[in-house]
């Protein structure tokens, strides 16, 4: 099937880094988020970060003005209707999302061909997709921070999920230049089941005192070549979304290894939530 306008719901981090590649590769975008001075953020972000991309000679100052005229910002999920696939990139909550899928499935009634995809960093594609009447057209596409230049999409698949819904997801990848990459449905899928808990432990050895943050990231950045170390990565991911994708991987792997940080919680219930809040394990103006 072939898509051409594409559903985003969620202006945030994620939300309009999907909708900027999406655009910027030729798609229609509708953007939805709950109120609109987040679409207006999140518009901004993407104007933004064209203008990088611009600035590098990546795309021409064209480029940059026909991408943001494919964009359409909305408030009313209805005006999804039209769209050939919608991706989720709401908050992390598993009722949330569940409400998210179950309406849109009701939206798309006359449409089952819809394809309803999920950017969820860890909850399960399989559960999302038995909320739905079409657990065939239910699949994760796991996009990475910062979504225009990160080349990963982790493509999942839940128990139900069709071969041809996944295909379409894959070539839809690598049109958007991403290279796809294809993972079962399990909690936090590769990504994430393997970097939180480097990122959870780096924080247990700044709780216990072995080294500062900016110690332990010091011996990542040039022991092991990462661009950014755990500390630094954890802030930018947000920590209130790396406790979350945490107790994911302890509720459902079980296994006392994915224990949160106690000092994660703690800074979580403080509000300081890594860049976006202003602190996390370092301060940001
Ligand atoms: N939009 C467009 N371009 C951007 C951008 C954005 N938001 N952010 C950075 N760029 C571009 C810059 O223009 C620059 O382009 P160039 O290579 O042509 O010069 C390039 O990216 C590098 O940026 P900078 O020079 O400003 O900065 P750095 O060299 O320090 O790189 C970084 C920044 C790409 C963020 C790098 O530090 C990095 O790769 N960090 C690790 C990021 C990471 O691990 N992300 C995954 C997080 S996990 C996740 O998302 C999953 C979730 O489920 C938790």
């Amino acid at each position: 099937m072939a898509i051409q306008q594409v559903g985003v719901i969620g202006a945030g981090t994620m939300g309009n880094g999907i909708a900027h590649v999406f655009a910027r590769c030729g798609f229609k975008v509708a953007i939805c988020d709950v109120e609109q001075r987040f679409l207006d953020r999140g518009l901004a972000t993407i104007a933004k970060n064209l203008d990088r991309e611009v600035a590098k000679n990546k795309i021409t100052a064209d480029d940059k003005l026909s991408t943001l005229g494919r964009i359409t910002a909305v408030v009313d999920r209805e005006k999804l209707a039209e769209c050939d696939l919608v991706i989720e990139a709401a908050t992390e909550k598993f009722e949330i999302k569940a409400e998210i899928f179950r309406q849109l499935d009701r939206l798309m009634k006359a449409k089952p061909e819809v394809i309803l995809a999920s950017n969820t960093s860890s909850i399960s594609i399989t559960r999302i997709g038995a909320l739905t009447g079409r657990p065939d057209k239910v699949i994760g596409m796991h996009f990475f921070n910062p979504v225009p230049v990160m080349k990963l999409v982790e493509v999942i698949r839940g128990l139900a999920t069709s071969q041809a819904t996944f295909e379409t997801v894959r070539e839809l990848a690598l049109k958007l230049e991403k290279t796809p990459v294809e993972v079962n449905d399990a909690p936090g899928f590769v990504s994430n089941r393997v970097l939180m808990p480097l990122l959870n432990e780096a924080m247990y050895a700044v709780m216990e005192g072995v080294a500062t943050a900016e110690a332990v990231d010091e011996v990542f950045k040039l022991g092991m070549a990462h661009p950014m170390g755990p500390l630094t990565l954890a802030d930018f991911i947000g920590l209130d979304v790396c406790l979350d994708i945490m107790r994911v991987l302890q509720d459902g792997l079980g296994d006392p290894k994915y224990r949160p940080c106690p000092l994660l919680i703690r800074m979580v219930d403080a509000g300081w939530l890594g860049r976006k809040s202003g602190r996390g394990f370092y301060t940001y103006s």
